[in-house]
């Protein structure tokens, strides 16, 4: 059976942008997601693990860590729409027939991100009475939650490399339906890039927790004590540190282990071989800043951090992207979709775009002016 017969049809309409805009606002929305999913992605554990085995330093950061995760998810979810909206409108005809193969296990996201969103509520409820005293079912709750997010971050590694891998639809498509009905069950687990990729984000996730301790300690924890502060940059760079390396291994084994020949000839040779040996070198930029600055911790180096980590997300969604559109290119171009403008939503969605913006630093400067967002107190 031919793969290209179970992808979607063409739109009639078009496309209502150009691909450009289309897929500007795709990678700029995912690198938007990728900062706080990375946040609770691989913090949760990162915050289960310092409060289970920390000392008092350790602790304190792990409550500065979990304090503001309820607006950290907030923003991730809301970030996570923008890209979803231009994958949905781009990428139609293989992103829909990606996940009704595994429908049951994408639409599962909805309840697992509801209980471990309640989750992380129960767990910082919890913190408001001190880090010692917090109780036993709540700690369970954490570790419950933090499991959580790494079942929906494979579910979420599911589907797209599903969604690019259309050769192995037939065979899951007969494996899991009945009279040419798809039930949905489907997983992408026989396909060899789906573990490299899945622990690969979560170094990457790793990476982004370390510098957020790291711009924490620099920048919103000035009131705590210079003693806490240098503790927390030494547990910024072990985390980093970590990632760094998990994301070096992995990474490795994803591009040299699991890439077809074809693509792994297209990203090393010109020019996206400059974009690709960025995103792997990126990394060591805010890992030598945390390295080298810690003792300074000023805001201005804490900035610093923030931006080079920002940096290391923004290749990672650029560099995927042209990995996207080369996997799919032998059945789809998305680039060659016919394109009928409709200005209307385009200007009303830029005007709602940079206003959600201004609305979401506003709400972030007064939630840190009152240190509601980050841990003052107990
Ligand atoms: C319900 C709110 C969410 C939305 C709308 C959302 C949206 C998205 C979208 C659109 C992408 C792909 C972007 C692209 O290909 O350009 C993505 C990727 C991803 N998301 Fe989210 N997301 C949400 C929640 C989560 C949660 C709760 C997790 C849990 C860890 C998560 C983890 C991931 C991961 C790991 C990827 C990359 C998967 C891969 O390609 O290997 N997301 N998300």
């Amino acid at each position: 059976m031919e793969p290209t017969t179970l992808m979607g049809p063409s739109n009639p309409l078009g496309y209502p942008a150009p691909y450009w805009f289309l897929v500007l606002f795709k990678v700029l929305g995912f690198t938007l997601h990728m900062i706080p999913m990375n946040l609770w992605y691989a913090g949760i554990i990162v915050a289960m693990v310092l409060s289970w085995r920390g000392d008092a330093h350790a602790r304190r950061v792990s409550h500065r860590l979990m304090k503001p995760m309820p607006v950290i998810i907030a923003l991730g979810v809301n970030f996570g729409i923008v890209p979803l909206l231009f994958l949905q409108v781009a990428y139609y005809k293989v992103f829909y027939p990606a996940t009704i193969l595994m429908a049951w296990p994408w639409l599962a996201i909805i309840v697992l991100l509801t209980v471990a969103y309640y989750g992380v509520y129960v767990y910082v409820a919890g913190l408001r009475r001190g880090d010692e005293e917090i109780a036993a079912w709540r700690r369970a709750v954490g570790w419950l939650t933090a499991f959580l997010f790494l079942v929906m971050g494979f579910l979420f590694a599911n589907a797209f490399s599903l969604m690019t891998h259309v050769e192995a639809w037939p065979k899951l498509w007969r494996a899991t339906g009945v009279a040419g009905a798809p039930l949905g069950i489907a997983l992408n687990v026989d396909d060899p890039t789906l573990w490299p990729r899945w622990l690969m984000m979560f170094g990457l996730a790793l990476t982004t927790t370390g510098a957020y301790i790291a711009v924490d300690a620099g920048l919103l924890a000035r009131r705590e004590s210079e003693h806490y502060r240098r503790a927390a940059m030494r547990i910024a760079l072990k985390v980093y540190t970590v990632g760094l390396i998990w994301f070096a291994v992995f990474g490795s084994w994803y591009v040299f282990g699991t890439w077809s020949v074809e693509l792994r000839g297209m990203m090393f040779s010109e020019p996206w071989v400059v974009l690709t040996g960025l995103t792997a070198i990126a990394p060591g930029l805010p890992w030598l800043l945390i390295l080298t600055g810690g003792r300074k911790m000023t805001p201005r180096w804490a900035t610093l951090v923030g931006g080079a980590q920002f940096l290391v997300i923004a290749l990672n969604a650029i560099s995927r992207q042209i990995v996207q559109n080369a996997e799919l290119r032998p059945y789809l171009d998305v680039t060659a979709e016919r394109v009928n403008i409709q200005w209307s939503p385009m200007v009303l969605f830029l005007l709602l775009f940079v206003a959600g913006l201004g609305v979401v630093a506003w709400m972030l400067r007064k939630l840190v002016g009152r240190g509601e967002l980050v841990g003052s107190g107990r």
